[in-house]
């Protein structure tokens, strides 16, 4: 018997990462036969940030590239696709239009399907590329436009039990490491520096510690360093202590509302321990690893970290969701619009802002 082949071109663009990738399923076999990114950073970098016009433009650059060069890796020709999938959202929307324009264009002309994916469902699928895992599971994402806790039941179906109501946690490092005159991005430039720092020489807030659920907020720790920021001269000295300080503080809130998280998982499904993947660009920092690790002693869960590839960015992901998508024939039309705004779990309420105290 021959076992059922399904390979889906998957196109990633919607914040400043370029991925195109081709995911083969055979059996119950997933295999990632080539996954080509490309970094915008050396356009963003200047600005501290991520500019929406220039991230677009930049995709619409170099994307029909990157197709061609995910087939001659995974040396094949479209013929040897199965469907197209794209990132719909949530993310730039310029960004989003570049990769599903590319994807139905794809789509239409070579008459495969179109899957418009969740960028975030991607993110909660993603280590199915290199492991197995059961349902449900717990994800925590922690990238520089997402801060989240959800249970991923089974597929399809999600259930986010905390999120940020103001910045993302790379977006917190950022800006902390802007405040204090370091590169961007800045996760693994206050990584650095805060190994050779004194941890316990500032005291920084633990914004809603107290509040007995799992949403984050990281607006006042920026504020509380840009006031000691402004107190000190930025020497080597201050930049070390204050990335030590700043990285310690992050991982006790991260700890404390993972038990929280934790928790509220083994309140659904208490039968086992409970798997938490760690995905997103901030989860590629040892320390925070360490930190959410350490709670294994504790607690009966086990943290599962996809590879760094597979955490920030990437078409495989995309091209992943894609498959799942594909056999259940899940399949989206033509005139399907990107979503910037796209929760995983249709019944989320939009927190930003927001304070549901004990919720
Ligand atoms: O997932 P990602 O590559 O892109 C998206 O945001 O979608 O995440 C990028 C974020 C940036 O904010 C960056 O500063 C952060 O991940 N980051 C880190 C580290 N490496 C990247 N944050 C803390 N420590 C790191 N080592
Ligand atoms: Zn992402």
């Amino acid at each position: 018997m021959t076992m059922k082949k399904i390979r889906v071109l998957g196109i990633e663009s919607s914040c400043d990462e370029t991925s195109v990738s081709i995911v083969e399923k055979v059996g119950d076999k997933t295999k990632v036969l080539s996954n080509i990114v490309k970094s915008q950073l050396d356009i963003h970098k200047d600005y501290g940030g991520v500019v929406p016009e220039l991230a677009a433009r930049a995709h619409s650059d170099v994307i029909h590239k990157l197709i061609q060069m995910a087939l001659d890796k995974a040396k094949i020709t479209f013929r040897g696709v199965h469907a197209i999938a794209s990132t719909a959202g949530p993310g730039l929307l310029g960004g989003l239009l570049v990769g599903v324009v590319a994807g139905k264009t794809l789509a239409s002309s070579l008459k495969k399907p179109f899957i418009a994916v969740n960028h975030l469902e991607g993110h909660a699928l993603s280590i199915k590329l290199e492991q197995k895992i059961e349902f449900p599971y717990l994800l925590l994402l922690v990238s520089g436009g997402h801060t989240e806790f959800t249970i991923i039941k089974k597929f399809n179906s999600y259930k986010r039990i905390g999120t940020t109501i103001d910045d993302a946690l790379g977006e917190a490092f950022d800006k902390t490491a802007r405040l204090l005159k370091m590169g961007y991005p800045g996760g693994p430039e206050i990584e650095k520096y805060a190994k050779e720092g004194d941890e316990n020489k500032y005291k920084l807030p633990l914004p809603l510690i107290n509040e007995k659920n799992c949403h984050f907020s990281f607006a006042g720790l920026k504020s509380a360093v840009a006031n000691i920021v402004a107190k000190n001269k930025c020497t080597e000295k201050f930049k070390k202590d204050m990335s030590a300080s700043f990285q310690k503080t992050i991982n006790q809130i991260l700890s404390i509302k993972t038990q929280r998280a934790i928790e509220h998982f083994k309140s659904i499904d208490k039968s086992k321990t409970t798997k938490i993947v760690v995905a997103g660009g901030v989860a590629a920092n040892k320390s925070l690893r360490g930190a959410l690790t350490k709670l294994e002693s504790t607690h009966r869960c086990e943290f599962l970290f996809p590879s760094i590839k597979y955490c920030t960015d990437n078409g495989a992901m995309i091209a992943l969701a894609g498959i799942e998508r594909f056999e259940r024939n899940i399949f989206n039309k033509l005139d399907f619009k990107p979503r910037p705004r796209w929760p995983l779990d249709k019944n989320a309420l939009f927190m930003k802002g927001k304070r549901i105290v004990g919720e």
